[in-house]
């Protein structure tokens, strides 16, 4: 077989057959096929696109690059969530101990990474003396013993994807739906999920800005799901404003608190429990979706969700009392409010501005070796929608420096206030099963 026939057949606008897929996957993991070829390949996919089997055989050859982790020690379905990324996405702090209090087991592997704020390690971390670094067989006796626990990511796992997305990046072929729908599914498969509930965000603070786009990525996705024998469910969810109030990493810890609560959000509380319910269904714990919510309430209702987060953060050496005394979470030096300067109805808040002022702040990394400051960020008292009045406080920014007038520029910027009343965004565009 050779390469550069692979390529002209794709650049035709041809199939690829399995072993073609396995060819140049396995050569570029091993160094055996040159970056020009494997880029010329991946701009010819840009173009010519892929067919749901290609798709899913692309996506299960970078499963087999490398390591895949078996959670087979771990009783019960296994179903994962993965968001495609937003700007204040608490979800998987609020989901965790939400499904697990039902009996659906959540062995969750996550990472710290880039962005506005930490990854969900990051996050947790905020709670004093909580940490991920357990031992593999402590993790599965964790889930099994509490139904959740939460480990960083080691091992190598998906080296193809890593390689192709990187160099994606470099030469201007992320924007494929086939290649992102198979890069994310191959890390969920080798992460060991048994099913998979995708939320696949929309909106400017999303990484796919149309609501077309978002429905082609989740579609694709799901259906590599069915090619490849997960159970796979997609809901489209709004991302043109922050989601939820908190965007920081204590900040977030404290809103999934008041969430398991039933206090939080009104938008995020209905995201979880969208999001929930189709793990619980999917984790064969009920016989429908509307079944799932019901017990999802109910474990908010009868407290069994917080007092599973708490059994959590205590088994990973966390002080659980932050669940009844959120103060003991770290707190910035300053809180400064953001005050509207007419009256009118909020009509626009660009998230990933938004996402980026709290990252300037300290709440994010925007470099890997960035330091987070775990108590900055933003918390939003006024969402699209609503109604506000001049002198009225927008948003209280938590931050451990006292000048923050550049702040305040960028978010004045990127938040809009108009004369006439605003429909706040539609939260569940889709869902997709
Ligand atoms: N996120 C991923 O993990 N992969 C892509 O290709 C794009 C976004």
């Amino acid at each position: 077989m050779r390469m550069v026939d692979i390529i002209e057949k794709k650049r035709d606008g041809h199939r690829l057959s399995k072993e073609e897929i396995n060819f140049f996957v396995n050569g570029y993991t091993n160094d055996t096929i040159p970056d020009y070829q494997v880029s010329a390949l991946t701009m010819a996919i840009f173009f010519q696109g892929m067919t749901e089997e290609e798709t899913a055989d692309l996506t299960m050859a970078m499963v087999q690059s490398g390591e895949q982790i078996d959670l087979k020690a771990i009783e019960g379905i296994k179903v994962d969530k993965h968001s495609t990324g937003g700007v204040g996405d608490t979800t998987t702090l609020v989901l965790g101990p939400l499904v697990a209090a039902v009996g659906v087991p959540v062995a969750k592997m996550s990472g710290r990474g880039l962005g506005h704020t930490g990854g969900t390690i990051d996050k947790l971390e905020a709670v004093k003396g909580f940490h991920v670094e357990i031992e593999n067989e402590e993790f599965v006796k964790l889930v099994n013993e509490n139904k959740l626990a939460v480990i960083g990511q080691s091992g190598n796992l998906t080296p193809a994807d890593k390689k192709l997305y990187a160099l994606r990046d470099v030469t201007a072929s992320v924007n494929s739906i086939p290649l992102i729908a198979s890069s994310i599914m191959s890390k969920k498969i080798a992460a060991g999920a048994d099913a998979i509930v995708l939320d696949v965000k929309t909106g400017a603070g999303a990484f796919m800005k149309t609501l077309d786009d978002s429905i082609e990525l989740a579609n694709a996705m799901v259906q590599i799901g069915h090619h490849v024998g997960r159970e796979t469910m997609a809901v489209i969810s709004d991302m043109s404003q922050p989601l939820g109030f908190a965007i920081g990493n204590a900040l977030e810890v404290k809103e999934a608190i008041d969430t398991l609560k039933g206090e939080g959000p009104a938008d995020l509380t209905e995201l979880c429990l969208t999001l929930g319910s189709q793990m619980v269904y999917l984790a064969k714990k009920a016989s429908s979706i509307d079944e799932a919510r019901k017990m999802l309430e109910d474990a908010i209702a009868s407290g069994m969700a917080l007092q599973t987060f708490k059994t959590f953060l205590q088994s990973q050496g966390g002080d659980a009392n932050v669940v009844d005394q959120p103060s003991l979470l770290p707190q910035a030096k300053y809180t400064i409010e953001l005050e509207a300067e007419v009256d009118g109805y909020l009509s626009e808040m660009v998230a990933d501005e938004i996402g980026t002022a709290a990252m300037l702040l300290g709440a994010g990394r925007a470099t890997k070796d960035s330091e987070i400051d775990l108590a900055a960020g933003l918390v939003l008292h006024k969402k699209i929608g609503d109604k506000v009045t001049a002198g009225e406080s927008l948003l209280t920014i938590h931050s451990n420096f006292e000048e923050v007038d550049h702040i305040k520029t960028k978010l004045y910027e990127n938040i809009t206030i108009s004369a006439e009343r605003v429909e706040s965004p539609v939260l569940i565009h889709k869902v997709i099963t």
